[in-house]
């Protein structure tokens, strides 16, 4: 019944890193197809790797993964192959974060990557209808300046690119480091969101707040032991982009059980069910959907909830948003 239902609601996937869809594959085929060499014989051998015991564990494996990823046409078949997939899923508008940073520090050219991935999206667009924005991650690990360099040679491709974002390794790295950039940022046209209070504490997500101006913070799930901050996500219902099957595998939470993203949702925060980095995580969006529900028992009614966030928080035009809501109360009351 819940999988039916999960399935048959449209939704928006709103943080989804794409070099965190590399399955592994892809990973090889792209390994041997690039003349990359990788320390596995195998993907068994690199499913096998795949033991994080936080962010930083995490971070290692998956920066190392994106090394076989070296043209446009490999952009465009780690793209293409995210977007198959959660068109399987029901999936109708994505917001996708990517790197840059990850990739012209090897050498590659900011055009290689944003044109491989824009082709994909567009194709999605033709054949699915479905409908997409593209959010350039600043790596918050490396410096102000770095990141300064990385907006500039973003600007030729503005018309492509709907708003910035910040990843990577959290602890030491605050949003106030990327103050400056994000303004600069704001004043080219971009809208904004941040990576806090995924590992560190809820001060980092008042500093995204209230530095960065964000429009949303992804993950934001330590905000939990800020009852002030709670209050102001509720009044002013800033969504929070949480992804439960990361924050497991990161071993933010010890279990799904534990998952405090019901709570929140008791409380009248706009919450969002996403993937992060499906292919490292165990699985797309609405497997996120389905081990959420089973062990917190979500209901139907919470669970439409969620899939009508997903469009509420997206930056789709007001019009775009009503119609994709709509269609999810004609659902309703057919089933
Ligand atoms: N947190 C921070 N940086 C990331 C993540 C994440 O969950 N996934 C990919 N980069
Ligand atoms: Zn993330």
């Amino acid at each position: 019944m819940t999988q039916q239902l999960i399935y048959a609601l449209p939704k928006a996937e709103l943080h989804l890193h794409i070099e965190g869809t590399l399955e592994p594959e892809l990973m090889f085929k792209l390994a041997q197809r690039n003349k990359i060499k990788i320390p596995f014989a195998s993907p068994e051998e690199i499913k096998k790797a795949y033991d994080f015991h936080n962010l930083q564990s995490f971070l290692d494996i998956y920066y190392q993964g994106a090394n076989v990823l070296q043209n446009s046409e490999d952009f465009f078949d780690l793209t293409w192959e995210y977007l198959r997939r959660v068109h399987q899923d029901n999936v109708k508008h994505v917001e996708i974060f990517f790197d840059p940073q990850t990739h012209t520090a090897r050498g590659i050219p900011f055009e290689t990557v944003i044109t491989g991935i824009k082709q994909a999206l567009d194709k999605a667009q033709r054949e699915y209808k479905m409908s997409s924005y593209l959010i350039l991650c600043f790596l918050r690990h490396l410096s102000e300046e770095e990141a300064f360099a990385t907006l500039n040679q973003a600007l030729p491709f503005k018309h492509w690119i709907k708003a910035v974002g910040l990843d990577s390794s959290e602890i030491g790295h605050p949003p106030q480091k990327f103050e400056r950039v994000f303004k600069q940022a704001m004043q080219e046209g971009f809208l904004s969101v941040a990576h806090a209070g995924e590992e560190a504490p809820a001060d980092y997500i008042w500093q995204a707040l209230e530095l960065l101006k964000v429009q949303r913070i992804d993950h934001g799930v330590q905000c939990i032991n800020d009852d002030k901050l709670i209050d102001y996500l509720k009044d002013k219902q800033i969504p929070l982009t949480v992804c439960p099957l990361s924050n497991i595998k990161l071993k933010v939470f010890h279990s799904m059980q534990e998952h405090t993203l019901k709570k929140l949702l008791d409380k009248g925060l706009c919450i969002t069910i996403n993937s992060d980095d499906p292919a490292y995580f165990g699985g797309y969006i609405n497997q996120n959907f389905q081990t959420a529900a089973e062990n917190l028992h979500l209901t139907k009614a919470e669970l439409i909830t969620l899939a009508k966030n997903s469009f509420k928080a997206s930056f789709l035009p007001e019009h775009e948003k009503t119609q994709h809501i709509e269609k999810i109360n004609n659902l309703t009351l057919s089933t």
